[in-house]
């Protein structure tokens, strides 16, 4: 079909453009027939322009004006006018003109789509995935992949100019699940073996340091098969980066540059460095979680010391359990219903809490059903130790440390959700979380796992401690966290094969399945690995964080469901009997 090209976007035409002739392409976004003159909102990724047709200016294209519907690709040339003062639309940038139209091509019909093309929206989610491509021409979805574009090239501009090669790595690679379970992928020509999907290029960043390429960074797709939440794909992109000849004080550097210009760039705002820096202990006791939000304070604090020989059952049980006694003060919630206070409790329990232990504080000292089980100096003590003020309630968890802790930080979030202590206008809080355990213990499989990876290194002085007492074991890892979200986490390596074994024999993986495993990194450290470590952005998280938007999704353009599916293209699906046969599989009933 012959048409004319554009001569500018939608969003392009200003006042200094009125009296141009000029060609407009584009999707029709509605239609006005006012009987006599027909309005056309023509829309493009750049903005709106509204088209004026009327028979006196050409009949031909006014007649045909009649049969535009939404979502019809059109051609249109016409004259820039300003708009008469009352027509003016301030909420449109090119709102002070619009363009009179004196041709019209229809390029392509469309059916009426499933649902409005319009950023407030009140199609359900799983049609609009059905539909993503049409989901995507909504100016907010587009608002947040252009800004993952602008994002993609300030960091590989950053990178670049800081010395980083970029080096692309596998998609197929060996299974070596550690973590997460491995997406597989059969291969056909080697019967009854399988390649992994990476979970992040790891072992091939660290063999890229033994190779000599010192900086190294990757904007790279990564596979794992969790559990998916909001802030979770199954799919995802990283800023892999890792680096030679360092401490961790040099990558919490390269980092820090780069954070404070995203800071500039994205939300202009001037990040001063260096960013603060939390002991995983630390954010785990004052905010019961490793990812604490900091845009508000309601620290939790340990009444133990308070309680140590409270006649209070549940208090008591704490405390001889060497569990702990936690607490935190909302303030200015005495006035909380009965109501609320139960909402508040039912949400503990659901999180695994036994119940909610409250007090409202007042002028003569402090109110609850429980109170009649502390004494006098407790309640005192209480108040104090908390610096609780009347009118302030007092929330208490009391039972197994960990447990409590976690249950403790996520009530301090939905407290701030109640109480809205966080708004668009709250400066952003990002931090540095360090010193991790190194392993985590599992109950269940009566085994320690590596709180990262297998390839974090111990803190140098706690080596010995490796066959002694892992569990007191501190990590060289470090997370990043922007406003209570994990969009970071690296480490300094191991890289050294006798420690990389003994690290492995504290993870109770034997020799033959380390070698079997692991056994291309464990030979590559024996020919002259340098010191190395480094770190991994999630990249759609961030972006989430810095479009402000909800979910992960809204930052990916084609993006799974939380059950891993694509509702466009319909994956997974079945494959025929051929293709099975070829990869040596048979499916169980
Ligand atoms: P880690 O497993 O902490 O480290 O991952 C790094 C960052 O990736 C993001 N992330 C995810 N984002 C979306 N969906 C997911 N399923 C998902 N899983 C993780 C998080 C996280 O902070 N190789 C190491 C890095 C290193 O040690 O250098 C690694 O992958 O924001």
């Amino acid at each position: 079909m012959k048409f004319n090209i554009r001569t500018h976007t939608c969003g392009e035409l200003r006042e200094q453009n009125i009296g141009e002739k000029v060609i407009l392409n584009g999707w029709v976004d509605r239609r006005r027939d006012l009987g006599g003159l027909i309005f056309i909102w023509l829309r493009d990724r750049y903005g709106i322009m509204q088209v004026v047709f009327e028979p006196d200016i050409n009949k031909d294209a006014y007649e045909l004006a009649k049969k535009l519907r939404s979502e019809f690709v059109i051609s249109v040339e016409g004259k820039v006018r300003k708009r008469p003062e009352d027509a003016v639309n301030k909420e449109m940038e090119t709102g002070i003109v619009d363009v009179l139209a004196v041709k019209l091509t229809i390029l392509n019909e469309a059916e009426t789509p499933p649902f409005a093309i319009k950023d407030e929206t009140d199609a359900f989610e799983d049609l609009r995935l059905k539909y993503r491509y049409l989901d995507l021409r909504r100016p907010a979805l587009q608002k947040v992949l252009l800004l993952r574009h602008r994002i993609y090239q300030l960091v590989r501009k950053y990178f670049d100019e800081k010395s980083f090669v970029e080096i692309e790595t596998p998609v197929l690679m060996k299974s070596t699940p550690e973590g997460a379970r491995d997406y597989l992928v059969p291969s056909r020509v080697h019967k009854g073996k399988f390649y992994a999907l990476p979970q992040s290029p790891q072992q091939y960043k660290q063999l890229l340091m033994v190779s000599g390429f010192d900086r190294y960074f990757q904007i790279v797709k990564c596979f794992r098969d969790e559990d998916l939440r909001a802030d979770r794909q199954p799919e995802f992109t990283q800023i892999d980066v890792e680096m030679s000849f360092i401490t961790k004080e040099e990558v919490f550097s390269v980092v820090e540059g780069l954070m404070k210009l995203l800071f500039k760039e994205v939300w202009n705002i001037d990040l001063s460095l260096p960013i603060k820096r939390l002991s995983y202990e630390e954010a785990i006791t004052k905010y019961g979680s490793d990812k604490p939000d900091l845009r508000f304070g309601m620290e939790l604090h340990s009444l133990n010391k308070i309680f140590n020989n409270s006649e209070f059952k549940v208090f008591k049980e704490a405390v001889d359990s060497k569990g702990i006694v936690t607490g935190l003060v909302a303030t200015g919630c005495a006035s909380f219903s009965r109501n609320q206070i139960d909402g508040l409790t039912n949400f503990a329990k659901s999180l695994g809490a036994k119940g909610l232990i409250w007090f409202k504080v007042q002028q003569a000292g402090i109110d609850s059903p429980t109170a009649k089980f502390l004494n006098e100096e407790e309640k005192k003590n209480l108040v104090s130790a908390l610096e609780a003020n009347p009118n302030d309630l007092i929330l208490i968890l009391a039972g197994e440390k960990k447990a409590m802790l976690n249950q403790m930080g996520s009530l301090r979030l939905e407290m701030a959700k109640r109480l809205e202590l966080i708004n668009s206008e709250t400066p952003p809080s990002l931090i540095w979380v360090t010193d991790f355990p190194l392993f985590e213990y599992d109950e269940e499989a009566k085994r320690f796992y590596a709180m990262h990876h297998p390839f974090t290194s111990p803190k140098i002085d706690e080596v010995d401690l490796l066959e002694k007492d892992p569990g007191s074991i501190k990590a060289q890892a470090y997370d990043l966290v922007l406003n209570g979200n994990e969009i970071a986490g690296g480490s300094i390596r191991i890289h050294n094969s006798e420690l990389q074994s003994r690290m492995f024999k504290a993870l109770g993986i034997s020799d033959e399945e380390a070698q079997q495993k692991f056994g291309f990194l464990m030979n590559a450290f024996k020919f002259g690995a340098p010191p190395h470590g480094g770190i991994a952005f999630g990249f759609d998280r961030m972006v989430m964080l810095f479009a402000a938007v909800e979910s992960i999704r809204d930052t990916i353009a084609f993006p799974k469901t939380a059950s891993a599916m694509s509702l466009m293209d319909e994956c997974p699906s079945s494959v025929s009997e051929e293709q099975l046969k070829e990869l040596h599989i048979k499916l169980l009933d």
